[in-house]
């Protein structure tokens, strides 16, 4: 089935991002398989791949053809291993306030969706990865998936809707306690706890989520864009206004530069 895939054209600046649909067999209709290729470095996401997600999601809110999109990584080692640590080791806290509101605007988007994305997550969502999935309207996991908020761990708070997300999935106390231990914890523990709603074997992974999603691509368009609008219907402005003011405040403190820069390193950080 997978070799069913064909290119869906849209101009992208790079090749960070791959575009593929998936046939239906109704009329022109298609699933949109959007792949973040940056497999050396875990698929780490940077304002490019930010940026260029905002872009392809703004073009497909149109196209009627697609009737739902799955985001995966390249690889079969991570769905995405956080925001890129690389980069952010040198933001000021000015650039770090940009990057988390570039990023909450992207899972806001993702949130309020009229079609549904799935993440269909293939080993490491960490940090804005798990964020990412966390916004994502479903999500489906290989068995080898590791899931974690490991930012207390850098010096810094999750900036991408973590705070405000993860406690509508799996309620106070578990995403507490994710996001303050910053402990990774494996799909049974996940899907356990209601972060994702199936697991399935790595093998044919993605064959696995495409047939899923298409079973309710049978349902009414109108009638699944609806239903989504109702369940996000909720305010969430002035959370995500807190969050990103705390993401640039923690550049502020330097435990930031200790945990951040004790990554690069591969040291184990020193906090004050
Ligand atoms: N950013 C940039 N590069 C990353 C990365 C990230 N988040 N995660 C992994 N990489 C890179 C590594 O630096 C390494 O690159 P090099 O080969 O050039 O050194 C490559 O990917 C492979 O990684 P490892 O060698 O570390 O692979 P591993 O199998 O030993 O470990 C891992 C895998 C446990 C996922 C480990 O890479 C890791 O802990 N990554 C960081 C996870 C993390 O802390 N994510 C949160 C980021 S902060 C955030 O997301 C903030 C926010 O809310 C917006």
């Amino acid at each position: 089935m997978t070799e069913d895939l064909n290119n869906y054209k849209f101009s992208l600046k790079n090749d960070n991002l791959l575009l593929e649909t998936f046939n239906l067999g109704i009329e022109k209709k298609q699933i949109l398989i959007i792949t973040i290729n940056r497999e050396k470095s875990l698929n780490a996401v940077n304002i490019d791949i930010l940026k260029s997600l905002t872009n392809i999601l703004n073009h497909v809110k149109n196209d009627s053809n697609i009737l739902s999109i799955i985001l995966t990584g390249a690889g079969n080692k991570a769905f995405i291993a956080g925001a890129d640590i690389k980069s952010m080791s040198t933001y000021s806290p000015e650039e770090a306030y940009n990057y988390s509101v570039l990023g909450q605007d992207l899972v806001k988007l993702i949130n309020s969706f009229e079609k549904p994305i799935i993440a269909a997550i293939n080993g490491y969502a960490l940090g804005g990865g798990c964020e990412i999935a966390s916004a994502c309207h479903l999500r489906y996991a290989s068995e080898n998936s590791i899931f974690g908020q490991p930012e207390v761990k850098l010096g810094i708070i999750a900036g991408w809707g973590g705070t405000v997300n993860l406690k509508k999935l799996i309620g106070l106390g578990n995403a507490t306690k994710l996001l303050i231990s910053g402990n990774t914890i494996n799909s049974d523990e996940a899907y356990r706890i209601g972060l994702v709603n199936m697991v399935f074997p790595l093998q044919n992974f993605l064959l696995s989520v495409i047939k899923e999603v298409k079973s309710f691509c049978q349902n009414s368009p109108n009638a699944i864009k609806n239903t989504l609008f109702s369940i996000n219907s909720s305010d969430n402005g002035e959370s995500y206004t807190i969050e990103s003011d705390l993401f640039r405040d923690s550049f502020k403190h330097e435990d930031s530069s200790a945990g951040l820069s004790a990554f690069l390193k591969r040291e184990k950080p020193k906090f004050k």
